[in-house]
């Protein structure tokens, strides 16, 4: 087997993105000369109220609630500025986790993905690159979509913000807003950073005017632009989330976003006179509308059926709102106060829950495109797996907090979690069951269970895996479930079949039993992990037995014992999830370089496995 080399080690930090005020981002102080904007009244929509849903501030669509409502769970929208790295993979990863933990409920699933392909720092990147705007977004948005697919993303849609149906809502919703008197013309001058799109208060700066996040000086800009009046919405946010208090959440960010509304709204320039590549502004196409205001339109964009007239109200009644919108925390402010804002001026309905994620860092740096430290993500899934990708991620960071790669803590886990707890426990009950019972179950897993607190332990540990996914606890329910492998490891080595099989007779009936009860466990990790670890567990079903077809028909009800039924013949024993294994190589200056490769396959030595 090919040992590749690999550099992919980052540090842990926190570092200074908690010590930014986040009062600081409302308070910047453009220089206003206002007038307003009166367009023909052929661009005013009449009855713009009685068309789509109603505003969420008095809006009973707010909870959840209706059987037949879909479930619908977006990623941001990536800028096509450079190919994904790790950080951008990790949103859309647990986006995929939750959707497919949906489906297992039975609910309708739209999950929804794509790039953000329009703006200034786009043009930049495709001119540096010697290439057009759009070829540029074509390559990119490509290399996306194929790492979703090597990662097992299965998104329902993908929407590209260059796509025409897409430019149609965005001048509807553009409408909209503007017969509501929500628009006006403005003179602006302020700092703007190119990597964020946006004009920074002076206040959040570093020296010399750098930007935060990306480290790079923001750029002084005087602009004749449109606005948005954000400042009338100050009100009706502050009523919603007292309201809705799950509507931001982890709770701290929710904390962080009714600080900077308190702490007073500032009207938003929403169009760039010196951008091109972008939307035209509806009835003045010297301006483009602002990458933001554009993009975050892509969430209903997306929801249009392929070959459908584009229009707002066909894609609201496509899915809208949103149950879920999980973004990383540096774009909060966009979804939890712009966004919503927007949403309130064109008369629709707001999403149900925005989830703010923390950072992947690497030096104590937020990992990103702009700065150039990222974690590159095709290297981590051509050498390891996808399975172990999403799995590492998403049990090692608490769902909300910052988190740390390292790997040497990648392999450690994977290997004592995927290989060892789950693969390691499933081949040496196949390989005794093959060995002792022509690989067929004795009976039902329900009868072999009778008078075992094992099942009740099982039982418990789904039900809080169950809890633990609803809530967004990624980790933890990948911990309840890896729970179950531990005590089904325990179990074994408590009853010791091999044993048993040796004495014959009643105790060769009791082993036999204690498989049965091994193997249904190991059928309901199969279900609980799917939404983390999806082929890994179609390899773990396949070896009980089941088809592909039965694979992907599951319902999280099966999880309840007594799935397995006696007489269910088992596959060929063969490992589902392989070592990595680390081998010292050479020693350089003190410093041993390592090889990282995935173990040798060996066929099951039955005696030797189960008896290691
Ligand atoms: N285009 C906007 C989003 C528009 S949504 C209508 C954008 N794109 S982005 O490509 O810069 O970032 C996309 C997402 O990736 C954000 O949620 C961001 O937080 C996330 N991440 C980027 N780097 C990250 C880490 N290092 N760690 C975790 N997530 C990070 O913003």
């Amino acid at each position: 087997m090919a040992a590749a080399r690999m550099n992919l080690s980052c540090s842990i930090q926190s570092g200074i993105f908690s010590s930014l005020k986040p009062s600081s981002f409302f308070n910047f102080k453009p220089t206003h000369f206002k007038y307003r904007l009166y367009l023909p009244q052929s661009h005013f929509i009449s009855s713009k109220r009685s068309m789509l849903c109603t505003c969420s501030s008095n809006n009973s669509n707010f909870q959840t609630g209706e059987k037949a409502e879909p479930f619908v769970v977006t990623t941001p929208l990536y800028y096509v500025n450079a190919p994904p790295h790790m950080g951008s993979a990790y949103t859309t990863i647990a986006a995929d986790a939750i959707a497919r933990f949906q489906r297992l409920l039975g609910k309708r699933v739209i999950f929804v993905t794509g790039t953000d392909e329009h703006g200034e720092k786009i043009a930049t990147a495709a001119a540096a690159l010697g290439a057009s705007p759009s070829e540029h977004c074509d390559v990119i948005s490509q290399a996306y979509k194929m790492l979703w697919k090597d990662l097992n993303i299965a998104y329902d849609k993908f929407i590209r913000t260059t796509e025409r149906k897409h430019e149609a809502i965005v001048k509807e919703f553009y409408s909209r807003v503007l017969a509501n008197d929500d628009i006006y013309r403005d003179d602006y001058e302020g700092l703007y950073c190119v990597n964020c799109e946006e004009y920074k208060d002076e206040k959040e700066l570093l020296e010399n005017n750098c930007c935060p996040t990306h480290l790079k000086p923001c750029v002084p800009r005087r602009e004749d632009n449109y606005f948005f009046a954000l400042s009338k919405y100050q009100k009706s946010l502050e009523e919603t989330l007292a309201k809705n208090p799950d509507f931001v959440r982890p709770s701290y960010r929710l904390n962080e976003v009714q600080s900077w509304i308190k702490s007073g709204l500032r009207d938003f320039s929403i169009s760039r006179a010196s951008v091109d590549w972008g939307i035209p502004v509806p009835n003045d196409n010297k301006q483009t509308i602002y990458v933001w205001f554009d993009a975050l339109l892509g969430y209903l964009s997306a929801l249009l059926e392929e070959n459908e007239q584009p229009s707002l109200q066909s894609a609201v009644s496509s899915g809208w709102p949103v149950s879920l919108h999980l973004i990383g925390k540096d774009i909060l402010r966009f979804h939890a106060v712009y966004w919503p804002a927007m949403l309130m001026s064109a008369g629709l309905t707001l999403p149900k829950m925005v989830f703010g994620h923390g950072f992947l860092t690497k030096d104590g740096m937020k990992m990103g495109k702009s700065l150039g430290n990222t974690i590159e993500p095709n290297e981590l899934v051509h050498k390891f797996g996808p399975d172990a990708v999403r799995y590492f991620f998403l049990r090692e960071v608490e769902f909300g907090n910052d988190g740390d790669y390292s790997e040497e803590r990648f392999i450690n886990i994977v290997n004592a979690h995927l290989a060892n707890t789950i693969g390691n426990l499933l081949n040496r009950t196949l390989g005794l069951l093959k060995k002792n019972c022509q690989s067929t179950l004795v009976v039902d897993s329900t009868i072999s269970a009778e008078g075992q607190d094992f099942k009740d332990t099982v039982e418990k540990l789904v039900q809080k895996a169950h809890v633990h996914y609803k809530n967004l606890s990624l980790s933890s329910a990948c911990e309840a479930v890896l729970e179950i492998g531990n005590a089904g490891n325990l179990y074994m080595d408590k009853h010791q079949p091999w044993s048993l099989f040796k004495q014959g007779g009643a105790a060769s009936e009791a082993a036999a039993k204690h498989l049965v009860i091994i193997l249904e466990a190991m059928r309901i990790i199969a279900i609980a992990l799917s939404p983390v670890t999806p082929s890994l567990c179609r390899r773990i079903y396949a070896q009980l037995g089941y088809s592909d077809d039965q694979f992907n028909n599951l319902n999280w009800s099966e999880t309840k014992w007594g799935g397995l039924k006696g007489g269910q013949v088992m596959a060929q024993p063969k490992p589902v999830f392989t070592r990595i294994e680390q081998i010292k190589e050479t020693e350089n200056g003190g410093e041993a370089a390592k090889k990282v490769v995935k173990k040798k396959e060996k066929k099951p030595q039955v005696q030797g496995v189960v008896e290691a």
